[in-house]
């Protein structure tokens, strides 16, 4: 389930951003202090969508921008059970956006060397419309955008 974030999850989610592995794909990979979260919850927090496993276990964040979207999960307390999340978040954030937020077409940045995301968005029905250079820290890397469509 996909649900609004309440603005007392901030602290709960900060550890799933800052895990090496979502490091290792986002956009910046600084390991985000708590104050600079902080910050960012008071701007941000009612964009902030969370994804409810069927135990009803909070382990995703999707984030709605405009036609924007971005997420990440867990991945500690996941596990093996990444991969089934990873799917369900996906239809479940598709869902939303051309459901609840009668959004008319959806897209995101992922690197392209994120070959697994990439993948999972193709299934969805995805498509990649450019790409583009984008300097994560410093260091140049390929961004690959994708949309579709409701
Ligand atoms: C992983 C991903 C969410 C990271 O993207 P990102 O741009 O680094 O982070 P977001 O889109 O969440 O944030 C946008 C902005 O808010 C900031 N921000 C996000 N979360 C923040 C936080 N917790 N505290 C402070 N700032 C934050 C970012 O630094 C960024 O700022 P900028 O626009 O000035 O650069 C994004 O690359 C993505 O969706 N990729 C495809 C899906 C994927 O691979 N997910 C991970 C698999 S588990």
């Amino acid at each position: 389930m996909l649900r609004p974030a309440t603005y007392a999850e901030r602290d709960l989610i900060l550890p799933w951003r800052n895990h090496p592995s979502v490091r290792a794909v986002s956009l910046t990979t600084h390991e985000i202090k708590p104050e600079e979260h902080a910050a960012w919850w008071e701007k941000r927090w009612q964009n902030v969508l969370i994804y409810e496993d069927d135990r009803g276990v909070p382990c995703g964040v999707v984030i709605f921008d405009g036609n924007t979207w971005s997420f990440y999960l867990d991945t500690e307390g996941l596990g093996d059970r990444q991969l089934a999340a990873w799917m369900r978040l996906e239809k479940e954030a598709v869902d939303y956006a051309f459901g609840t937020l009668g959004l008319e077409t959806l897209g995101g940045e992922t690197l392209e060397e994120n070959k697994q995301v990439l993948a999972l968005h193709r299934r969805f029905g995805f498509k990649e419309t450019r790409r583009y250079e984008r300097l994560v820290d410093g260091v140049p890397k390929t961004v690959v955008w994708t949309e579709r469509g409701k």
